[in-house]
């Protein structure tokens, strides 16, 4: 899991590892994981921009998750370096282990350029982009494309899914 302490990022941590999925959570800060995850996955230190430091938690796992995405306005921790080159990087990591499935989780609006959300430093310019280098590695690959994300039950929102080079939302 990439984006392992991020909001996504650990509520999939628990919820696979509940499911008894064996989950490697990738940390810049593996303190902060350590807080959060205890025993229950092992944590690995790495960082998109760091290409060398993916390499040890990619090899040997079934799938990629990615729910990592940068700071808005983070200059060199913004979405260019974070949504776009280092899920590139991601993208080459996962291609050279062979590993079967990536799962990319990007935003809803990444298709229309005039979106709102690309007054937040290009956001949504910067994962369309990550999107594009996933799409065009070859991999097998599912692309997430949520709205606002909750910390609350579902059931009132519309689930859509944009299958292998099928977008139908956003
Ligand atoms: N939340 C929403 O409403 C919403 C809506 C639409 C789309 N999305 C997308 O869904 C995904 C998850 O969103 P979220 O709200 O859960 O994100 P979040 O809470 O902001 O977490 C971002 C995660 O990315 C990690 N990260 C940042 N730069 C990294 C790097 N260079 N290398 C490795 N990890 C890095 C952060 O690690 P640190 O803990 O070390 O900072 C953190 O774990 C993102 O791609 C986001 O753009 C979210």
């Amino acid at each position: 899991m990439v984006g392992a302490t991020g909001r996504t990022g650990r509520l999939l941590v628990k919820k696979l590892s509940k499911r008894g999925y064996s989950v490697r959570a990738l940390a810049r800060d593996p303190a902060k994981a350590k807080i959060l995850f205890g025993g229950i996955a092992p944590i690995y230190r790495g960082d998109l921009q760091k290409i060398e430091t993916l390499t040890k938690p990619v090899r040997g796992v079934r799938a990629v998750v990615c729910a990592a995405g940068g700071v808005h306005f983070g200059g060199s921790e913004g979405p260019k370096y974070v949504d776009y080159l280092g899920v590139a990087n991601l993208v080459e990591v996962v291609r050279e282990f062979q590993v079967g499935h990536f799962v990319l989780i990007s935003s809803v609006g990444v298709s229309k350029p005039f979106h709102s959300m690309n007054l937040f430093g290009k956001v949504l310019k910067w994962k369309r982009r990550g999107e594009e280098a996933l799409r065009e590695s070859g991999l097998s690959y599912t692309i997430i494309r949520p709205g606002g994300l909750l910390d609350e039950e579902g059931g009132v929102t519309t689930k859509l899914y944009s299958a292998r080079g099928t977008s139908l939302m956003g």
